[in-house]
């Protein structure tokens, strides 16, 4: 790599604390790297850190007149042998995805002629979104190569795919790209690079490619009038974790939500529901199946004589009566039915005793797992991000360390996957 030339651009996310280590690793190697930050980049990281390590002027302002003069951007773009973005921000791949040049860092991705590397950094969730998936395929399609994004813990506590590359992985996709003989951007025929110039991280297995699985997740809803309801205080996290967990296995997944608070996931078939009785009919409809997880604190009853209009005072002083019946167990009635699913997975959310209630649980309901937690107040489980789990199956109770709801999912996908290893599909 000794005497190539670099240009970086330094997008605004919290992973461009990695990025003076980067300059560092390819200084070491005799890259010449030329900064351009973005004005969210320099929320985290200063032009003069970027120049000092790089030894050249950091260039962060479009309409620097001096500098134009000196080096239009034109010039900027093309003097490099290849543009990186690191860290590649959602905004920026959104921006680069639509021709959008709005500021330096942009204009110089439009304008070069130079092949670039991308290292998306960006949550999860973000990463995932439909859109940042379009933005990704697309620049694929434009012949942008990619290093990462890694899966790991996140700076917002969450753990998914969206980290950015390590700086030595970002040094060594620099290096394969350097050395492909890559066509020039300015040839005649618009360029299509064939697929594997392109560096993806490389595909997670699919043990659950080809099954279906069906997840209820979130609080249900029932009406008391037409503007009050009976609910619980369930946010859906762990369902959607699992969901999602579920569909990076290759699981076609069906995702059927009471009114949650957090938003169910991408890529897999969301029914929305409100009732118990109302989720019970959708996961009826979405039967057969080869796993149902049932995550959701399905309300256990509902009042009878639900109003048809909102119930008004009535001067007495008197509450108003309301008559309760309870509402299907749904996991019950897919552990009895004759299409059960292979696997049935249910919750018990419980405040005392919490092993004994939930083997009792699992007989009782003719599930195969039960997945036990402690959801007294002081635990602080319920609605928020962590979970502490005991798996009980007819081997007995093994406790799990607290951990993230979406480490307890992943983990939780791996066990569906391996208990249908063997299953016909
Ligand atoms: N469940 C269900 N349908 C219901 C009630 C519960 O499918 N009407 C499922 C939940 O999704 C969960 C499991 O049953 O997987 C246990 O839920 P939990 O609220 O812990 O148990 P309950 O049935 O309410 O039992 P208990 O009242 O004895 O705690």
């Amino acid at each position: 790599m000794q005497g190539k030339r670099i240009l970086l651009v330094v997008g605004g996310g919290i992973a461009a604390f990695k990025t003076p280590e980067l300059i560092r690793l390819l200084r070491k190697e005799g890259v010449a790297v030329t900064p351009v930050l973005t004005r969210a980049g320099a929320q985290f990281v200063t032009p003069l850190t970027l120049s000092a390590l790089a030894n050249a002027p950091c260039h962060t302002d479009l309409f620097d007149l001096t500098r134009e003069a000196e080096m239009g951007h034109i010039q900027l773009s093309r003097a490099a042998d290849l543009v990186v973005v690191a860290p590649a921000t959602a905004d920026l791949m959104a921006k680069m995805a639509n021709g959008f040049a709005d500021d330096l860092g942009s204009t110089l991705l439009m304008a070069t002629d130079k092949r670039v590397l991308i290292a998306p950094a960006m949550n999860v969730r973000m990463w995932d979104h439909p859109a940042t998936q379009r933005n990704r395929d697309t620049l694929v399609e434009d012949g942008v190569l990619f290093v990462g994004p890694d899966e790991g813990d996140m700076a917002c506590g969450e753990w998914g795919e969206g980290r950015m590359a390590e700086p030595e992985a970002i040094v060594e996709a620099i290096r394969g790209a350097l050395a492909q003989t890559l066509p020039s951007l300015t040839g005649e025929a618009p360029l299509r690079l064939p697929p594997e110039a392109v560096i993806v991280p490389p595909a997670p297995p699919q043990p659950l490619r080809g099954r279906h699985v069906i997840v209820t997740s979130g609080p249900t809803h029932e009406p008391i009038d037409p503007v009050r309801y009976i609910a619980n205080r369930s946010s859906g996290a762990q369902g959607a974790a699992i969901a999602t967990a579920l569909r990076d296995l290759g699981a076609k997944v069906s995702f059927v939500t009471g009114p949650a608070t957090v938003p169910p996931p991408a890529r897999v078939e969301v029914i929305r529901v409100e009732t118990a009785q109302q989720m019970k009919d959708a996961v009826e409809t979405a039967l057969p199946a080869d796993a149902a997880v049932m995550a959701a604190a399905v309300a256990d009853w509902r009042v009878t004589n639900a109003a048809d209009h909102k119930m008004k005072k009535d001067g007495s002083g008197n509450p108003p009566a309301l008559e309760m019946v309870e509402n299907p167990d749904i996991l019950a009635w897919i552990g009895h039915d004759e299409r059960r699913p292979r696997l049935v997975v249910g919750f018990a959310a419980e405040t005392d005793d919490v092993v004994a209630h939930a083997t009792a649980k699992r007989l009782r309901k003719g599930c195969d797992w039960i997945v036990a937690n402690d959801v007294s107040p002081e635990t602080g489980i319920m609605g928020g991000a962590q979970n502490a789990v005991t798996l009980i199956t007819d081997e007995g109770a093994e406790t799990w360390p607290r951990l993230p709801k979406d480490e307890v999912a992943r983990r939780l996908a791996q066990r569906i996957a391996q208990a249908l290893e063997d299953a016909p599909r």
